[in-house]
């Protein structure tokens, strides 16, 4: 603009000379007089067009200059911010900048019991998944060291935590890396009717080996959160929907939020119960307190689910009350058909109609997720000797006969069907422990919360 109104006021000049000397020529003729006034106006023009060159060039460098300036500017960001992810050190957001990042909390990924997830872009261009936790009862310092200890904790099969955001009034949030193909529930159960979620959600049926591959990889991230962490760390909400699928198919654990950080020399946690129904260890039930082994339970419910690409628990038949329903628990099923020596009786039918999975290779996976599922913690292999398995490191003794008496999925909500929609409300209030009524492969008692 400024640009303009000189280059406007030097043509002007330039006329206005112009024209005295037409003005000049006319009245004082080829006199000495107007050889002097035209001698001065062509001198005044070359100087007004010689000042117009040069600032016109000195504006030129100095918006490039700028210009690099706000480049280097931008990229020193955006490294600054790769570094913090590198570093493991959250970023603290501010409620508008999740806002913008959403799009306002447009597109809905998924909907769980603490919260919804928001898929969104940072402005240096980064994919994220922003939890909006409901309902947060941790003081702000906790939080924030609980997001602090999480950010840190880096390994190539758990999501990495971004961020957090605080505000004094509303919700808070946490931020993480996006995976695309979303989570494993998608990819190993068949598709069941259209969810809450405005995104389109990725899915699909894992071949037999990518299966194997998440197992493997999701037992990695357990060993190394429980026994590779300065300060051991127990997830306690081990499921399909907190494992998610990336680009090559890898699995990451997520859900960190609920995670509990345990100190080396503790050997078991007493906290207030959370986790999700179908993965809940015994023990949360029985005993005071919890151990990495709740999660090794909840990782063989999940191997279970993996292998027979079903939920573990269906409702046969629908009762009025609770304790009139009849559940199928399938982890029994699969102890009578390895007695029986069908083993690939149980196996996703969609994976046997392909073909080409070895009995022995099922039978090495049943058996581990049947030695993590075990009633007594302490038989239970740590996620250690389960990656070790798994690799063929470790010997697989037959395990154990385990009664599964003490089952956590006995309050089943009015809504669940054979499919088990997902409705989410992991955590849960009170138990009733009076009065289990166990036949075959049902199941009553207590007053958990649903999936
Ligand atoms: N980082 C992420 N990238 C892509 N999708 C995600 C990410 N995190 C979560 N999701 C999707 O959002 C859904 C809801 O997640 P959320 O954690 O709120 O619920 P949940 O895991 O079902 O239950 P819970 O609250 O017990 O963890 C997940 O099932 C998953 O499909
Ligand atoms: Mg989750």
């Amino acid at each position: 603009m400024e640009d303009k109104r000189a280059n406007l006021i030097a043509i002007s000049i330039i006329i206005l000379l112009i024209i005295v000397t037409i003005i000049a020529r006319v009245t004082l003729h080829l006199s000495k007089t107007f050889f002097l006034i035209f001698g001065v106006d062509i001198a005044a023009i070359f100087a007004v067009l010689a000042i117009v060159i040069l600032r016109s060039r000195f504006n030129t460098r100095r918006k490039l200059l700028e210009k690099q300036i706000d480049t280097d500017g931008r990229e020193l960001r955006i490294e600054y911010s790769f570094l913090r992810k590198v570093a493991g050190v959250p970023t603290k957001f501010r409620v508008r900048e999740l806002e913008e990042a959403t799009d306002g909390f447009r597109s809905l990924l998924g909907r769980g019991g603490s919260g919804s997830v928001f898929k969104g872009i940072l402005p240096d261009g980064t994919a994220v998944a922003v939890k909006r936790i409901e309902g947060e009862e941790r003081g702000e310092k906790a939080f924030k060291s609980e997001a602090a200890a999480i950010a840190s904790v880096q390994h190539v099969n758990l999501v990495r935590l971004l961020g957090y955001c605080i505000s004094s009034t509303g919700p808070r949030f946490l931020v993480y890396d996006y995976v695309h193909n979303g989570s494993l529930d998608n990819w190993i159960f068949p598709k069941t009717g259209g969810g809450a979620t405005s995104g389109r959600r990725r899915s699909g049926c894992l071949s037999w080996d990518m299966r194997c591959r998440v197992a493997h990889d999701v037992a990695k991230a357990l060993s190394y959160l429980h026994h590779d962490c300065r300060s051991c760390i127990l997830h306690l909400d081990v499921k399909p929907e907190n494992i998610l699928i990336d680009d090559s198919y890898r699995a990451l654990v997520t859900d960190f939020g609920l995670s509990k950080l345990k100190g080396r020399e503790e050997s078991r946690v007493v906290t207030t119960i959370r986790g999700t129904r179908g993965y809940l260890a015994p023990e949360w039930l029985l005993e005071n307190g919890v151990s990495e082994k709740c999660d090794v339970y909840s990782y063989g419910m999940v191997l279970l689910e993996i292998i027979g690409g079903r939920r573990n628990i269906r409702v046969l038949e629908k009762g009025s009350r609770v304790s009139n329903r009849k559940f199928e628990f399938f982890p029994k099923i699969v102890i009578e058909k390895l007695k029986e020596g069908k083993v690939m009786d149980i196996i996703d039918d969609r994976l046997v109609e392909g073909g080409g999975i070895k009995e022995r290779e099922v039978k090495k996976m049943v058996k581990v997720a049947l030695w993590c599922i075990q009633e007594k913690s302490k038989l239970r292999p740590s996620m250690a000797r389960v990656v070790e398995m798994l690799e063929g490191r470790a010997p697989i003794e037959e395990p154990p006969d385990t009664q599964m008496l003490v089952v956590d999925f006995l309050s089943v909500d009015d809504e669940d069907d054979n499919s088990m929609p997902h409705r989410h409300r992991p955590r849960f209030a009170q138990m009733d422990r009076e009065n289990p009524s166990i036949s075959g492969y049902s199941f009553a008692f207590s007053t958990l919360s649903g999936r």
